[in-house]
């Protein structure tokens, strides 16, 4: 026996079958609710400078402290190799915010719309939801502050489950973080009021005790059950905010009411990464009990200035594919008619057979013949007999199947058969192509 087979690193997958046909479904949906509002794809590379993501998503932040997936840089030393080096890209973000400042686009055409849908790399425990390797679709826009430009935002994010088939049901939860200024007296706030909890170390848990000092937002969306009771009474970042946030909070909920959503406030939304300001949101569906949220996003109006370019407001939201699968196969969606509909469009058109070896070189240009013409054709290249061939050709779902014996091939002729009804003709080869094509 040969060696151990490898087998592929924890966390990832390989798409295969119907898994694959799913996951096209869902790149296909993606693809056109975005360009349905305008929003034109960018593909950024797969990995980035470290420093890229701990300058945007902040060092505190559990993606950068424990989930990045890194890369010394060669030739550097030391601590340098890794603080010089590079990393698959934990999410879309900040290469797209990268993207904006270095094509230039706050001169010459500052509002930009672009979606990505790719894989993204945390070095997270695999478990029912979450991957080390898993796919996102995202939209982000740059260049206005439009409340309607963050309601436009999130109704992509709903028309794309809407799409997939999830009902009136789905609900926008809204939150804001406020600007620069009002996040900084919040954290004060919160400190103070959380102060007693912390030092009486056993009140909350041991993930909020630790992040007390690095993002004290983040109690707030401790899932603890004690810490959820603890969270009673914790004060309203809207008890600081000011003017101009909380009239953008007000046009934001307003427009998506205009549109038709259902929209509740949950200050409990304060997202994971550093870069949000005012509008933060998650779209739930509460039929999917504790796993209900679907996808998260919100503004980052600093976060270009911060990377070095010009002061530009920006708003985006990403869904994560693993979870969107799990959603939909506990609803059962899409339905089977639905991924039958898909299959069928992966199958080929027709199925060639060669009676004997003899004709299989003929076979093989017939067969190039009919691809060119668009036409989706397959054939065995391992000298089956002709029952393994049409035994073959059954399983292939193939709606015609082509034979190709001797008598045939002197008369420039082949046999064409319909694989529904099983009627069978002998045609000329030269009208093969217009015959599949019109039939
Ligand atoms: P995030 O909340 O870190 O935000 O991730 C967005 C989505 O990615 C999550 O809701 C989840 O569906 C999915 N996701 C995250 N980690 C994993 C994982 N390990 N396995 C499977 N799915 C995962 C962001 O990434 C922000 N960039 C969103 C954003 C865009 N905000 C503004 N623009």
């Amino acid at each position: 026996m040969g060696a151990k087979p490898f087998t592929n690193p924890r966390g990832t997958r390989d798409f295969l079958g119907t898994d694959l046909v799913l996951i096209k479904h869902l790149e296909r949906t993606a693809s056109s609710v975005a360009s349905a509002a305008g929003y034109h794809e960018v593909r950024t590379p797969l990995f980035e400078e470290t420093r890229l993501f701990q300058r945007s998503l902040g060092e505190a932040s559990d993606v950068v402290e424990k989930e990045m997936f890194s890369v010394p840089r060669r030739g550097a030393e030391g601590a340098e190799a890794m603080t010089q080096g590079f990393t698959f890209r934990p999410e879309g973000t900040a290469s797209t915010a990268r993207a904006y400042i270095q094509g230039g686009f706050a001169a010459s055409a500052p509002l930009q719309k672009w979606f990505y849908v790719g894989p993204m790399f945390r070095y997270e425990r695999p478990q029912k939801g979450r991957e080390r390797q898993f796919t996102q679709f995202g939209v982000e826009a740059f260049g206005a502050q439009s409340a309607t430009l963050d309601a436009e935002v999130v109704s992509i994010a709903v028309r794309f489950f809407q799409e997939l088939g999830f009902d009136e049901q789905l609900e926008v939860r809204v939150n804001s973080m406020g600007d620069a200024a009002d996040r900084e007296n919040w954290s004060q706030v919160l400190r103070d009021f959380f102060a007693e909890q912390i030092n009486d170390g056993d009140q909350r848990c041991s993930d909020c005790q630790s992040r007390y000092q690095r993002n004290v937002f983040r109690l707030l969306d401790c899932k603890a059950a004690k810490c959820i009771e603890l969270n009673q009474g914790a004060p309203n970042l809207f008890s600081v905010m000011g003017v101009a946030a909380s009239e953008h909070h007000q046009q934001f909920i307003a427009s998506l009411k205009n549109i038709g959503l259902t929209v509740i406030d949950d200050p409990s939304i304060v997202r994971g990464l550093d870069y949000y300001t005012r509008t933060v949101f998650e779209v739930h569906y509460p039929p999917l009990g504790a796993r209900s949220a679907l996808c998260g996003g919100g503004r980052y109006d600093g976060l270009v200035e911060e990377m070095g370019g010009r002061s530009t407001p920006g708003v985006g939201f990403s869904v994560g594919f693993t979870p969107t699968e799990l959603a939909l196969s506990e609803l059962g969606l899409p339905s089977p008619d639905s991924i039958a509909d898909l299959q069928q469009q992966l199958l080929p058109d027709v199925y060639a057979v060669a009676v004997a070896d003899e004709q299989r070189p003929e076979l093989f240009v017939i067969c190039q013949q009919l691809r060119a013409a668009g036409i989706r054709v397959d054939v065995d290249h391992r000298s089956k007999s002709l029952k393994a061939q049409f035994k073959e050709a059954n399983r292939s779902g193939a709606t015609w199947v082509i034979v190709l014996g001797d008598d045939e091939q002197v008369a420039n002729k082949i046999v064409l058969k319909n694989m529904q009804d099983k009627s069978e003709q002998v045609v000329a080869q030269s009208q093969l192509v217009k015959l599949l094509s019109t039939a």
